[in-house]
């Protein structure tokens, strides 16, 4: 039995509102016995959504409980991932995967089915109860709107809920699709014996096939019974007229009315009674057959945290590919990025190479006695710090492009597989290693492709390789911390670019900063210190003392330089764990 004892959910009102507090529920009572299909119904906007994520342990109610088989699931253990299934009310999968891989990964996600014999029938099964067979190899990006929620219906079958919640899943179906996904419902929710189905819906035309309605208003539940009770009980000829009738009498009048009736009208469903009102009684009969056949269902187990990482490390690879757009961007970045460091080196490669072969000789001494080769030098010294910052600056806009999208853009999709029992460890560590491809490719093809062009700049290559690796796993955790932080991928590729746009001018390469205000932004500018590293390793080198010369800003060792970046890369990935984690529903 579900049961709701006097639920109240209120929030503070926005600062407009004349009203101290908004209440989204009020008191809301109700009691759904196993084996039952229940509808939620009620104009736009009276708490539909908000009741189911109050049931599905999405918002916490301010008062009031919640009983599952007499559990109180907020003092109690809350419910298994497995034994829960919540179908938002929008999609909730990635557009370029298709039907059935999308099925498959929830499988994989929230089972431990794959590998097993099971794993196929199950997976066809799924398919083949949602209709959704023939669009097994159909993306979901050109899905309508009614095959998406049947989609959000498929992926939450693969555990065997035995409380299925779906956010209007039949809503914007044609009568007949609306029809056949109700009379799933029903079959689903005789199918388990602990199962209890609850489906929101605008929709007055179809409630036959309910068990029971339950109709909200302004927060408030006005009424819970039989379907064929509802226009008996507000006086109305057809259903379809509630909601007119509704508007006629305030949420709190209908309440009262309520309170008084209620006993009368619950104690109808729980024993299941009353054949005079159903019309199906024949039906019902079959069912309750049915329900004796059927067995209590064991939620499946959730899989490992290993297997979780690698199921969405797969994922992310297959959605990458297909998205050429991106494919072609990182491509364009990779190879373009370096070659535009090298444009600038142009000019100055001559001189560079002539003052490398030179390094052992006594460069302040011919400075003093030839002016134009001290201008070379001090050239060659710009130069230098000039292609170090060029570089570290171009792979940290590659590394803010990579991240800043990556957790705020499949926002919603993250929170329902949260619900459903994803961890959010593995979640961080598949990004982790999904972006630390790119981390390396992009820096590594940076350092080398520009040092052999220019024919070795000067400093330790592997030290200055390092660098541009720690500063690029820098940018991209902080970014991917970002985007973890953000409500919308908008959000977070601003703040991201933001980020990158202020490396330059506040890492002192180009002008020195202020002393006090050096200090105050350094140690979060990542480009200062890959950039500063990267010239004092060249401290043994005849180029040292130039590059000292253009630039004004104290150096930093390699060793503290790594040591700061690391720290950026556990600072952005604990905001990336702490942002995943937390709630970020709509
Ligand atoms: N976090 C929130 N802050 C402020 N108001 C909220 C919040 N969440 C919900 N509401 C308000 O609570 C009311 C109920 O919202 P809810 O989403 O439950 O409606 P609904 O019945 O599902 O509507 P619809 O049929 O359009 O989906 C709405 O007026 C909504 O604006
Ligand atoms: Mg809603």
């Amino acid at each position: 039995m579900l049961e709701a004892l006097n639920l109240c959910l209120e929030i503070d009102a926005p600062p407009e509102s004349e009203e101290d507090t908004l209440h989204l529920l009020r008191e809301v009572n109700f009691q759904v016995p196993q084996g039952h299909l229940m509808a939620i119904v009620g104009p736009s906007g009276c708490g539909k959504t908000t009741l189911l994520k109050v049931i599905a342990g999405i918002s916490e109610q301010t008062s009031g409980v919640l009983k599952w088989e007499n559990r109180d699931l907020e003092e109690d253990e809350d419910l298994h991932p497995g034994e829960l299934g919540y179908v938002p009310q929008f999609s909730v999968a990635h557009d370029l995967l298709t039907v059935e891989e999308c099925i498959a990964n929830s499988m994989a996600l929230r089972t431990q089915l794959p590998g097993t014999d099971d794993f196929e029938p199950k997976l066809d099964k799924v398919l083949e109860i949602t209709g959704l067979t023939d669009l097994a190899d159909r993306r979901v990006k050109v899905l309508s709107g009614g095959q998406k929620r049947r989609l959000g219906l498929a992926l939450e079958l693969v555990t065997n809920p035995c409380l299925l919640l779906c956010d209007e899943v039949t809503s914007g179906l044609d009568p007949k699709s609306e029809r056949e996904i109700t009379e799933l419902l029903r079959v689903l929710s005789r199918e388990n014996a602990r199962r209890v189905v609850i489906n929101v819906t605008h929709s007055l035309a179809s409630l036959e096939a309910f068990d029971s309605v339950l109709v909200m208003y302004q927060g408030r539940l006005v009424y819970h019974g039989q379907p064929k009770l509802l226009t008996h009980y507000f006086t109305v000829e057809h259903p379809e007229e509630v909601y007119l009738r509704l508007t006629q009498r305030d949420a709190q009048s209908w309440h009262e009315s309520w309170q008084k009736k209620r006993d009368h009208y619950e104690q109808m469903l729980l024993e299941k009674k009353e054949p005079a009102v159903r019309a199906d009684s024949h039906a019902d009969e079959k069912d309750e057959h049915a329900m004796d056949e059927h067995e209590a269902i064991a939620p499946e187990e959730l899989p490992g945290m290993i297997s979780q990482v690698f199921t969405l490390l797969h994922r992310r690879w297959t959605i990458f590919r297909r998205d050429k757009g991106q494919v072609w961007l990182h491509l364009a970045m990779l190879l373009g990025f370096p070659l535009l460091v090298v444009i600038f080196a142009l000019d100055g490669i001559k001189p560079l190479k002539q003052l490398s072969q030179r390094q052992d000789s006594d460069i302040m001494f011919e400075m003093q006695q030839k002016a134009q080769h001290q201008i070379d030098q001090l050239n060659a010294g710009g130069l230098v710090s000039g292609l170090i910052m060029l570089q570290v600056v171009l792979v940290t806009l590659m590394a803010s492009n990579n991240a800043a999208r990556e957790i705020a853009g499949e926002r919603l999709i993250l929170e329902r597989e949260k619900l459903g029992g994803l961890s959010t460890m593995a979640y961080v560590i598949s990004k982790v290693l999904f972006l630390g491809v790119f981390v390396l490719a992009q820096s590594i093809w940076m350092g080398i492709f520009v040092d052999m062009i220019t024919g070795g700049l000067p400093g330790d290559l592997i030290v200055k390789l390092v660098l541009l690796v720690l500063v690029s796993a820098a940018m991209t955790s902080i970014c991917l911390g970002i985007s973890g932080m953000c409500r919308t991928p908008e959000k977070a590729t601003i703040l991201s670019i933001y980020l990158v746009g202020f490396q330059l001018p506040l890492s002192g390469a180009v002008l020195s900063l202020p002393e006090w205000i050096e200090g105050a932004v350094n140690p979060f500018i990542a480009a200062f210190w890959a950039w500063s590293g990267s010239l004092r390793s060249m401290s043994d080198t005849a180029f040292y003392d130039a590059v000292k010369k253009v630039t004004e800003t104290s150096l930093v060792s390699p060793e503290l330089a790594a040591f700061v970046l690391l720290a950026h890369v556990v600072v952005g990935l604990s905001m990336a764990y702490v942002g995943s984690k937390g709630s970020q529903w709509e």
